[in-house]
């Protein structure tokens, strides 16, 4: 499973490059409006650090497909790695089918159910982001509807590749991975979450009080 990081914070974004991890950004309009800066100025310094797939999202505010369609090139414009993220909708997908014939590649995002994962794959899109921690958030097991879409898409061996989104936990990476997901993106949070362990501790501490004898 590869790893992309879930964040508009470019420090963020360095640190777990740095760790040798991901291979990929996303981001959307809270995560952009969260660091206070100009989106394709941020989007733009994004793809300096890292040189995979960058996800930026279009504006919440444009809806028409015409508007997703201008919008998406402009975004796309900004760097040859970058990724058009549009929400699923009727108009959504009539932008994702235009945008693939052109190659221009997108993320179709805010997907709670198989049936809409299954329809952005069919109208081209390149990714698709299940939300699972939403789903949780709603008491409602987010992980059935990574296993399902993963099983939906082997079933017909479909391309479009699944990005595990809204993460909130280790442990979802965990059952992300073992749903056969070809992606997490993950907040830089939860990346360090992942490495903590009481055990390490005790043992590296044991590790250096012997060393130290
Ligand atoms: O960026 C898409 C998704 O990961 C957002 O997750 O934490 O806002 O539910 P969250």
């Amino acid at each position: 499973m590869k790893f992309f990081i879930d964040t508009a914070n470019v420090e963020e974004i360095r640190k777990a490059n740095d760790m040798g991890i991901i291979c990929g950004v996303t981001t959307n309009p809270s995560l952009i409006a969260k660091e206070g800066r100009d989106f394709k100025e941020v989007i733009k310094e994004i793809t300096t650090i890292v040189d995979g797939p960058i996800s930026g999202e279009v504006k919440a505010t444009t809806t028409k497909a015409e508007d997703i369609i201008k919008e998406a090139r402009e975004i796309a414009s900004i760097n040859s790695n970058i990724v058009v993220k549009i929400p699923i909708t009727e108009e959504g997908l009539k932008a994702v089918k235009a945008l693939s014939k052109e190659g221009i590649k997108t993320n179709v995002t805010l997907i709670f159910n198989s049936t809409q994962a299954l329809f952005a794959a069919k109208a081209g899109a390149t990714y698709v982001s299940p939300f699972l921690g939403r789903l949780d958030d709603i008491a409602l097991p987010g992980i059935n509807l990574i296993e399902e879409i993963s099983e939906i898409f082997n079933n017909y061996d479909i391309n479009t590749e699944i990005i595990c989104a809204s993460i909130r936990s280790p442990l979802h990476i965990a059952e992300c991975a073992l749903a056969g997901a070809d992606i997490a993106t993950v907040p830089y949070k939860v990346i360090t979450q992942c490495l903590k362990h009481p055990l390490t501790d005790i043992g590296i501490e044991k590790f250096r009080k012997d060393s130290e004898q």
